[in-house]
C-alpha cells in the first residue's frame, strides 16, 4: 500500500490503522531548531478529538503526542522527527457486522477490491483516525509557518445546506462549530440535530484562508502551489470538491470581472485566491473544500454481503453526524504541511548574492 508520504523537503509520512496499537508520523526533512514539546500538540488534537462536544462519535480518545525521536533539548536536530499516537479506546465490537457486509459510502468495498482483504474494524487506514497523525504533523509545519509569520485558519461556511454569508473570525472562534456568521449559526445547528434525529448525517463546506504567505511558493509545471494544495485536501476522507479563490464561479465569468486589478499597493480583488500560475502571489490564500455526508448512518441502507449476495445495513456504532468541525483541523495541517514544504523549496530557488 504505497502512497503513504506527501511533501518534497518537508516529506510526512503516516502510518497506523483505527483499531492497531496506534499510529504516528515521521517527519524527513525537518529543519534543525524548530522548538517542539509534546505540550505543543495539546491543543490542535483536542480540536480535532472525538467525544468533545455533543453530536460528535463518542469514542474516547486521549490522542496524547509522544516524539520519539529528531528532538534534543526541546530543539529538532534535524533528523527524522518521529511522532507517535497511542489507540487507547479502542472497541471493535460495533464493527463486527461488518466482518461480513460493505458500508455503502465508505472505502470497504473498493478496498477489498484492491488489496483482497478489508479491516472491517473501523476501516484500517480508510479510517478518519489515520488524521490524527496529520493533524500532529501539521503541529510542527505551523511552527515553521509561523516563524515566517504565516498563518491558518478553517471556517465552517456550509453545513447542512446553510451557508455562512461572511467570515467574522472573532465570531468564529466563539463557537464550536468555527462558523464565521453568527446569522447562520442557530440554522446549522438546527440541520446537525435533525439530521441525527432521523439516524442520518450532512456535509458541508470549509474554508481555510492563509495570511501572510510570501509571494513565491509553488514549482511549475507539476508542483503548482494550487495543485498540490487541492491534492493535500482531497487526500483527507470525505472531501469531494476543492475550490481555489473564485473557485467554479470563474466558468460563468468574463476575464474583465475575473482578473484582479494590479495597483502599486497590491492586487484590488482577490479572485486568483492567492495563486496565479501556481505560484503563490503575496495576498491571502483562499480554499474551499466540499465534505460529504458521514457515510456511516444509522438508517437502513442496501448493501451486498462479500459473495455479492443483496443485504441491508443499518449501524449502531459510534458515529459522526458530520465530519466538520472535526476535519477543520485536519484540512489546516494538511494546507501547513503543504506550504511548510514550499517555503523550504522555495529558499533554494534563486541564488541570491551577498
Ligand atoms: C474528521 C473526520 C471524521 C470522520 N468520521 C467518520 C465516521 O464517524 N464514520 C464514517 O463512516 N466516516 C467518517 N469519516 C469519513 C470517512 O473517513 C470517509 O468517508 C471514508 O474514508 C471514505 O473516503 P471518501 O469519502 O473520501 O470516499 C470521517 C472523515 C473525517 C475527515
Amino acid at each position: 500500500m504505497a502512497g503513504n508520504s506527501i511533501g518534497e523537503l518537508f516529506r510526512v509520512t503516516t502510518f497506523g490503522e483505527s483499531h492497531g496499537r496506534g499510529l504516528g508520523a515521521v517527519i524527513d526533512g525537518c529543519p534543525s531548531g524548530v522548538s517542539i514539546s509534546e505540550e505543543d500538540f495539546v491543543f490542535e488534537m483536542e480540536r480535532r478529538r472525538p467525544g468533545t462536544r455533543p453530536f460528535d462519535t463518542q469514542r474516547e480518545e486521549p490522542d496524547r503526542v509522544e516524539i520519539l525521536s529528531g528532538v534534543f533539548e526541546g530543539k529538532t536536530t534535524g533528523a527524522p522527527l518521529a511522532l507517535r499516537i497511542a489507540n487507547q479506546d479502542v472497541d471493535s465490537s460495533p464493527y463486527e457486522i461488518l466482518r461480513t457486509l460493505y458500508r455503502p459510502g465508505h472505502a470497504d468495498f473498493s478496498y477489498e477490491k484492491k488489496y483482497g482483504h478489508v479491516d472491517f474494524r473501523g476501516g484500517g487506514r480508510s479510517s478518519a483516525r489515520e488524521t490524527t497523525a496529520r493533524v500532529a504533523a501539521g503541529v510542527v509545519a505551523r511552527k515553521i509557518l509561523e516563524a515566517d509569520g504565516i498563518d491558518i485558519k478553517g471556517f465552517t461556511t456550509a453545513l447542512g445546506g446553510v451557508y455562512a454569508s461572511k467570515i467574522d473570525r472573532r465570531a468564529a472562534e466563539s463557537n464550536a462549530f468555527f462558523c464565521p456568521d453568527p446569522g447562520a449559526l442557530e440554522g446549522m445547528e438546527r440541520a446537525l440535530q435533525r439530521a441525527r434525529g432521523d439516524g442520518d448525517s450532512i456535509g458541508g463546506i470549509v474554508e481555510v484562508r492563509v495570511s501572510g504567505c510570501p509571494a513565491g511558493l509553488g514549482e511549475p509545471v507539476f508542483a503548482k502551489l494550487d495543485a498540490d494544495l487541492a491534492g493535500a485536501l482531497m487526500s483527507v476522507g470525505a472531501v469531494k470538491g476543492v475550490e481555489v479563490g473564485a473557485g467554479f464561479e470563474v466558468a460563468g465569468r468574463r476575464g474583465s470581472e475575473n482578473n484582479d486589478p494590479i495597483t502599486p499597493d497590491g492586487f484590488s480583488s482577490n479572485n486568483a485566491g492567492g495563486i496565479l500560475g501556481g505560484v503563490s502571489n503575496g495576498d491571502e490564500i483562499i480554499l474551499r473544500a466540499a465534505v460529504k455526508p458521514i457515510p456511516s448512518i444509522a438508517r437502513e441502507q442496501k448493501t451486498v454481503d462479500r459473495q455479492g449476495r443483496p443485504a441491508s445495513l443499518k449501524l449502531t456504532g459510534r458515529y459522526d453526524t458530520c465530519a466538520i468541525p472535526r476535519i477543520l483541523p485536519v484540512l489546516e495541517a494538511m494546507v501547513a504541511i503543504v506550504l511548510a514544504d514550499h517555503l523550504l523549496r522555495s529558499r533554494s530557488a534563486r541564488f541570491r548574492q551577498g
